[in-house]
């Protein structure tokens, strides 16, 4: 495990993005695992500015998103779909049809993870997953439980996730119940991780992570068994 120690925001936005910059030059068709919420904000403005001034293409790179809302579809303004749109794909030269996201409104959610499981496998793994950490350890939405889920599934929100995801929602009551998200296989099957975190608030969760228990009671501690995790935070 590497640990990049940064002073803020904007430096850990700064570390990450030369990170996942190095992983698309070197391989310009890599499949990046993508993630949403408030910390990779910054880092994708860097890579959308370094792609507009021509130091990055995206014209061959493949992308997979760890999760997203059940019940949104990609045209409502909370759905992972429309975020990665408007902060990173609608931005950049990718091609969309090589962008993934699960698909929120499935029929079957099973047959959706399946889906999504199957799709990762036929572009032959993840070389990097960008991750955050929620407050009470979730990564993607892999929720704290009594185990871990391999396989991309359906999850019931943790009333801790709401409350804080409730900020981007008119109300806590507006917020989705229920999110279909990569399992901890298709986390822990990148070939790196780069996990990055910000803010005071993140320094417990980060702390217990890395450096407690391995449990599901705090799914990213499985993180510690990922032979190429490069942590990026700011967090003092
Ligand atoms: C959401 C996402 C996670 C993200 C987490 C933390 O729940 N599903 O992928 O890591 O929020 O978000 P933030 O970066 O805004 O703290």
């Amino acid at each position: 495990m590497k640990i990049i120690r940064t002073k803020n925001y904007e430096e850990m936005s700064l570390e990450a993005a030369k990170i996942m910059a190095a992983q698309i030059v070197l391989k310009p068709d890599a499949v990046l695992g993508l993630a949403t919420g408030s910390s990779p904000i910054g880092l994708y403005d860097n890579l959308v500015k370094w792609n507009e001034n021509g130091d990055l293409d995206f014209s061959a790179i493949r992308s997979v998103n760890l999760d997203e809302y059940c019940g949104l579809d990609g045209k409502n303004d909370q759905s992972y779909r429309y975020f990665m749109d408007t902060h990173l794909f609608n931005r950049v030269n990718i091609d969309k049809a090589n962008t993934n996201v699960p698909n929120g409104k499935a029929a079957d959610y099973a047959a959706e993870g399946a889906r999504y499981d199957e799709l990762i496998a036929s572009l032959g793994g993840i070389d990097m997953q960008l991750l955050g950490i929620g407050p009470d350890g979730h990564i993607g939405f892999n929720e704290p439980d009594e185990f871990f889920t391999k396989e991309t599934h359906v999850v019931d929100l943790d009333p801790s996730t709401i409350e804080a995801n409730a900020r981007f929602f008119a109300s806590a009551d507006d917020v989705p119940r229920q999110a279909v998200t990569m399992g901890m296989g298709g986390i822990m099957g990148a070939k790196k991780v780069l996990l990055i975190a910000s803010g005071a608030s993140k320094k417990e969760i980060l702390e217990k992570a890395l450096f407690g228990p391995i449990t599901p009671e705090v799914p990213a501690s499985l993180l510690q068994l990922h032979p190429d995790l490069t942590v990026v935070c700011a967090v003092d």
